[in-house]
């Protein structure tokens, strides 16, 4: 697979664990993300992931910052992100099957009651399944012409 990775300072040790296993798999990883722990924006790390996989040839994104939150809020404006901030293997599985998200979100100050690896593999051996779920997906791009008013 073909997979694009970006983080915050907040989750480089969790990116290098995340993409070695990737690679060791023998998967492509494009690292858009930080090496350092100098202070970046994760909002500026979402975009950069998100625009680099909506240009093609990638099979999804993940996405990282402290808690996984801030950069699955960012990654989530953008249309045709779906970003899933998964809590274990059940919710990687799930999140794939039900909601066909095509990022996964976890964060690098969070303790996993499993490997984040395992949780990564689980997202990846599952398939969308179609069918009930595909017009909720529907309504979810549309959300994104709402507006407030
Ligand atoms: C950065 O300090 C931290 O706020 C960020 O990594 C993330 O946890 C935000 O949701």
């Amino acid at each position: 697979m073909r997979i694009v990775i970006a983080n915050d300072h907040g989750a480089v040790a969790l990116k290098h664990e995340l993409v070695d296993f990737l690679r060791s798999a023998g998967h492509e990883v494009a690292n858009l993300g930080v090496d350092t722990e100098d202070r970046v924006d994760y909002p500026d790390k979402a975009r950069e992931a998100c625009l680099e996989f909506l240009k093609g040839g990638y099979d999804f994104g993940i996405v990282l910052c402290g808690t996984g939150i801030g950069i699955s809020i960012a990654a989530n404006k953008i249309d045709g992100i779906r970003c899933a901030l998964v809590h274990d293997a059940f919710t990687a599985r799930l999140a794939r099957e039900h909601n066909d998200a095509n990022f996964l979100a976890l964060g690098g100050r969070v303790t996993y009651a499993e490997k984040p690896a395992d949780i990564l593999a689980a997202f990846m051996a599952a398939r969308y399944e179609g069918g009930r779920h595909a017009d909720r997906l529907v309504k979810i791009a549309k959300l994104e012409m709402t507006s407030g008013s």
